[in-house]
């Protein structure tokens, strides 16, 4: 049966199912594989090799951009501080309703539509910029043109002296962020499925 999600669209019953949410992670993406990329969320080693380097005392907004079930929602609230907000955008419906009923937070705004709008979504949400960006996106399988897109609007939206943090399958979206970031640091995480790169670039704080 179809209802109404908190965001307007519709959504089969089975989207507000009790269903885990590694399930939950799978089912979705048999649904939409090119947009998931990734049959598993990512691992807590991930997790924290991602966030290790983060200034949590100067983090006003954190930025993340596919949250899918939620899977670095939950460590990223409890090191955030509590006037902090952390902001996560997904175009996948399902992910939106699941991590806005997980996460009854203050701080936790679920945003439905796309990374390549985030300046206009930070704005809209009363942010002048975001002080982290963490992304999840499969930017080898996302539509032409949108990772182009996505590079040069995160490099706009962050602060001065902001991160923009990825973790990928491949290091091809190193040539997407070649022209706006000019350090990008890199590691690479064995105990994930798949195993992935991660890659860390900053803005230049202003002189
Ligand atoms: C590999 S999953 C990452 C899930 C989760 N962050 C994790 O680590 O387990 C990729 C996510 O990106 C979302 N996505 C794909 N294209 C997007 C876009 N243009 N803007 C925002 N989210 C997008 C998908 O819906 C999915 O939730």
């Amino acid at each position: 049966m179809a209802e109404r999600t908190l965001d307007g669209g519709v959504a089969s019953r089975s989207s507000r199912s009790t269903a885990s949410p590694m399930a939950l992670f799978f089912r979705e993406f048999l649904r939409h594989p090119a947009m998931i990329g990734s049959i598993i969320p990512s691992s807590r080693r991930t997790i924290e090799a991602m966030l290790s380097d983060v200034r949590w005392d100067e983090t006003r907004l954190f930025v993340e951009y596919g949250p899918g079930v939620g899977t670095f929602c939950d460590t990223i609230l409890e090191r955030l501080s509590p006037d902090a907000t952390l902001l996560v955008i997904d175009t996948n419906p399902v992910f939106v309703d699941f991590v806005r009923r997980r996460y009854a937070d203050s701080r936790f705004i679920a945003v439905h539509g796309s990374a390549a709008d985030v300046q206009d979504i930070i704005a809209t949400h009363g942010f002048e910029s975001a002080d982290y960006i963490l992304s999840g996106l499969p930017f080898s399988t996302l539509p032409a043109g949108v990772g182009a897109r996505i590079a040069e609007q995160t490099f706009a939206a962050l602060s001065p002296g902001g991160s923009f943090l990825i973790y990928q399958y491949s290091p091809n979206v190193l040539r997407l962020l070649a022209p706006h970031f000019t350090r990008v640091d890199r590691s690479f995480e064995w105990f994930n499925i798949p195993p992935c790169h991660l890659l860390k670039a900053r803005k230049p704080a202003e002189p």
